[in-house]
């Protein structure tokens, strides 16, 4: 069986990918699996840039073909943002809660709705060789917070044609539709062919 690092420590990633990949011939490892937990500073300009820094830190560390996302959320009534910014914009509130609610109230004052999600995910086979991978979610922010699944932005995002947010949402629906699974389905596409 090929063997593909997955450079994350997120747990909940590490199961939605672990979940795309069951019916392959890939054991997915991850950095945990190796004892190593130390992340390199994501100090790109864009999605491609950050998960670029760490697939090709995981491959230059273990040797073997690694792959490693960055994903955010972008929000229109705050001009775009927070995008390569979404850890940190959530972790600056006391909670996820106050973040939400400031959110919601820059929705409310600006009738402006619209985000979406992006994942891009680069695979690094050699030094040399390093292959992007993108999905995109576009969907509203919710009037309010639903639904406690899922993890970071889920409760105050609603996928365009859907009428409950991905916080309502279990595993497998929420996969079928994911940034996350668009881009690694794109990546399985790109390994099995
Ligand atoms: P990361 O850099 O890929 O870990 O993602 C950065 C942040 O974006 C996460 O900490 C979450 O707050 C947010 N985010 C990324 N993907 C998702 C998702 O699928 N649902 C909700 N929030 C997400």
């Amino acid at each position: 069986m090929n063997k593909l690092l997955f450079f994350t420590n997120n747990e909940n990633k590490k199961k939605e990918v672990e979940n795309l990949f069951k019916n392959l011939k890939y054991k997915i490892l991850s950095p945990s699996d190796m004892s190593l937990i130390f992340e390199p500073n994501e100090i790109g300009k864009s999605f491609i840039d950050n998960a670029k820094i760490k697939s090709s830190y995981g491959f230059n560390k273990f040797n073997i073909p690694c792959f490693a996302d960055d994903s955010g959320i972008c929000i229109e009534a705050l001009s775009w943002k927070p995008n390569i910014n979404s850890k940190n914009f959530l972790g600056s509130f006391k909670n996820k809660n106050d973040c939400f609610n400031y959110i919601l109230k820059k929705v409310n004052k600006t009738k402006k709705n619209k985000a979406y999600f992006i994942t891009s995910i680069c695979l690094t086979l050699n030094e040399k060789h390093h292959i992007i991978f993108q999905g995109r979610l576009n969907g509203t922010i919710s009037n309010k917070a639903m639904g406690q699944r899922g993890f970071g932005f889920d409760p105050i995002f609603k996928p365009f044609k859907f009428s409950k947010t991905l916080g309502e949402m279990d595993k497998e629906e929420k996969n079928k539709i994911s940034h996350r699974s668009i881009a690694i389905n794109k990546l399985i596409n790109f390994l099995t062919n």
